[in-house]
């Protein structure tokens, strides 16, 4: 049931106000008796003691499962104080990567059934660590061989391309580290922050989601292109590998996510007058950065496309031929949730008016089980 839209995909990008409402639900804790803002994970209640002694959290998933792990590290290592590694699954298996007694590996799929990440997690089984499912589907396998975990419950995803459970992970994740972090007086006001902003990310992204039109308008700027750059870096390198993987995947369009902070070791001799490049340089504490990316690729003469906070349009672009993508500004471990919203758009525009099909792109399948 397409609920009134053409696509799985353009449905389950829109419902997400409604499915991030649900991830979160009875799991914010705010009043009560201590007036405390907090969280509650009940599928990680009996192991909190155990993953917050632990020497290492190790995230482990595929495709934008992965990228939601990146999106998140940061503010699981800022709370937490606990280092945070980062595996794609296939490599730690083909590598038989170190994982210790006393790591805690977490496992984040969408399908729970993923075959790769599976493997992974039967190896981090049989090397003794405490091993965390971040998945969609109740009773899938990965739900059923980890030790705990949390069900993100986004509701069925049906596109191939995954959209919902992207944004429902990082608010899962976001939650995990206030979890991890406890509550401590230093991290009093940062957490209060982020389970306002937490409260208010559904509202948010519904506003995001009128950028619908404009992200229309830009796929028919782009639709011929070969190729085009997505540059971020901080909280929303992840945002450009996941914005870059809608694109490729679904548009059939080449297209690569890269940190902006590797732009000068590579990346830069590809910028002309041609190549359309996306800059997200949102307001956080990388943004001075960000600005100076733009002012350098700008000087090359690149083609830009800037994804900056609202009110930000005039100090991000250096001249009229800058195309800019004006988004609702949230705590910055929540913007990248927000920000992937407008790629998740154009991929979906890109598509349709490309003629290729949205919810079953060529040569790819919702559930990857088998290796
Ligand atoms: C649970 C109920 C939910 C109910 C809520 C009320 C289920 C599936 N969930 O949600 O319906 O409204 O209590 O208190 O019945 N788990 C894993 N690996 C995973 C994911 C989950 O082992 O990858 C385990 C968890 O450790 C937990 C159980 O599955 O023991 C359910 O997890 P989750 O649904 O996230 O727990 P609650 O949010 O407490
Ligand atoms: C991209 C996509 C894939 C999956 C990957 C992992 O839109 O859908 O990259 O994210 O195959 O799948 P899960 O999360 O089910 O383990």
């Amino acid at each position: 049931n397409k609920g009134g839209y053409e696509h799985y995909m353009q449905k389950e990008i829109h419902e997400q106000p409604e499915s991030l409402t649900t991830t979160m639900r009875g799991r914010l804790i705010q009043g009560g008796s201590c007036k405390a803002k907090t969280v509650l994970l009940g599928g990680l209640k009996d192991h909190m003691k155990t993953i917050r002694r632990s020497r290492r959290i190790v995230f482990v998933g595929c495709g934008t499962s992965y990228n939601a792990a990146l999106a998140s590290r940061p503010i699981l290592e800022e709370l937490s104080g606990v280092p945070v590694t980062m595996e794609i699954a296939s490599d730690l298996v083909d590598r038989q990567g170190p994982i210790y007694r006393e790591d805690t590996a977490v496992f984040v799929s969408q399908s729970g059934e993923t075959a790769d990440t599976l493997l992974a997690l039967e190896y981090a089984l049989e090397n003794g660590a405490l091993c965390v499912g971040i998945t969609n589907t109740v009773g899938s396998a990965i739900a059923r061989k980890t030790h705990c975990g949390v069900h993100i419950n986004a509701g069925a995803e049906i596109g191939v391309a995954s959209t919902k459970a992207y944004t429902s992970q990082i608010v899962v994740m976001a939650i995990l580290a206030l979890a991890v972090g406890g509550d401590t007086i230093s991290n009093q006001a940062r957490r209060e922050a982020i389970v306002d902003g937490l409260y208010d990310l559904p509202s948010k992204v519904r506003e995001v989601l009128k950028l619908d039109n404009e992200m229309k308008d830009l796929a028919k700027q782009l639709i011929a292109e070969q190729s085009l750059l997505v540059f971020g870096r901080g909280y929303n390198y992840a945002t450009a590998l996941e914005g870059a993987l809608k694109v490729k995947e679904v548009s059939l369009m080449h297209s690569e996510g890269m940190l902006a902070g590797e732009m000068k070791h590579g990346p830069l001799a590809l910028v002309d007058e041609n190549l359309p490049i996306i800059v997200i340089a949102t307001h956080d504490a990388c943004f001075s950065k960000q600005q100076s990316v733009i002012q350098q690729l700008h000087a090359r003469r690149g083609r830009l496309i800037v994804l900056c906070s609202e009110g930000d349009a005039a100090s991000v672009c250096p001249g009229e031929s800058c195309r800019v993508i004006e988004v609702p500004q949230v705590e910055d471990c929540l913007q990248p949730v927000v920000n992937i919203v407008p790629l998740q758009l154009l991929a979906y525009h890109l598509t349709v008016l490309r003629g290729h099909n949205v919810d079953q792109p060529r040569n790819l399948a919702k559930s990857v089980t088998t290796q």
